[in-house]
């Protein structure tokens, strides 16, 4: 196995077949997402029943609430987005299910059928972000908490008057009821490292500060975080695959590609109760 860091997020990890991995390469995975936040694949040959044996190898499978399932396979989440549809999913910069108490440890995204240009997704490393931070604000930062929330993104209310195509993708909207509060700064379960655990697409508060100073705040740390030094752009090709762990990084899927079709399969890994 050969992984080689990537510019802002993640790794390039070659020389390896995700179908036929032993237990040693199992932990040096998982090191490596520690290390990297995300890792990614070239030229890999994922049947579905493959890719669910590959993320059960690192956890139990989360199954969505609320995106539309790949049809026989409930365990997998369907990404598409139809040549006729404008909208697209996961357009906002997040990190995956920060709503839970317990928040998943990440996602393995695996291409399917892709436009010929454009739809790359892009990362960004929230430890490297966080570190590159001030020590003034680091230190405000540890003494704070966040709310996040699914109820505005994926509830009835988020999809009324809203002229937009998502409907078919996204349902179940009756259970979006998570609100969970987390540390502004997490512990890497895997790592140890210092992470901003914060993001613009779930994070509705901080909640020892009022509304225009938690506000102000936020802003400050989504414009910081985004900055191209933490930010890693992936191509997709046939065979690619991504495996990013979300308490170390966000992700953006770009909506570049009008009138073509894109699909992606992914499936979401449980994760562990997050410490300051
Ligand atoms: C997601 O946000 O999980 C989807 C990312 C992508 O489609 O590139």
């Amino acid at each position: 196995m050969r992984i080689e860091s990537a510019s802002g997020a993640g790794a390039y990890v070659s020389d390896i077949d995700l179908n036929t991995l032993n237990t040693d390469q199992i932990e040096q995975l998982k090191k490596s997402l520690g290390q990297y936040g995300v890792l990614y694949f070239r030229q890999q040959n994922l049947t579905p029943e493959q890719h669910i044996a590959l993320a059960e190898s690192f956890g139990t499978i989360n199954i969505n609430r609320f995106f539309a399932a790949v049809p026989e396979h409930p365990k997998i989440a369907q990404v598409l987005k139809e040549a006729t549809q404008t909208q697209n999913l996961g357009q906002m910069w997040h990190t995956d299910h920060s709503y839970d108490q317990v928040p998943a440890l990440g996602s393995i995204l695996v291409a399917r059928d892709l436009p010929h240009t454009g739809g790359d997704t892009l990362f960004v490393n929230q430890i490297a972000a966080y570190d590159a931070l001030d020590d003034d604000l680091k230190a405000q930062l540890v003494t704070l908490t966040a709310t996040h929330s699914s109820r505005h993104v994926f509830g009835e209310s988020a999809h009324k008057g809203k002229h937009d195509d998502l409907g078919d993708r996204l349902g179940n909207t009756a259970a979006a009821t998570q609100d969970a509060v987390h540390p502004v700064v997490i512990k890497h379960p895997f790592s140890g490292r210092s992470a901003l655990y914060v993001n613009p697409q779930f994070t509705i508060k901080i909640n020892e500060l009022d509304k225009q100073a938690g506000d102000e705040l936020l802003q400050t740390l989504y414009e910081h975080s985004v900055k191209e030094q933490f930010q890693h752009r992936f191509q997709w090709q046939p065979g690619s695959v991504a495996f990013w762990d979300n308490r170390a990084t966000w992700h953006k899927a770009l909506n570049d590609y009008p009138g073509q079709r894109r699909l992606m399969h992914r499936i979401t890994v449980e994760g562990e109760a997050l410490f300051a």
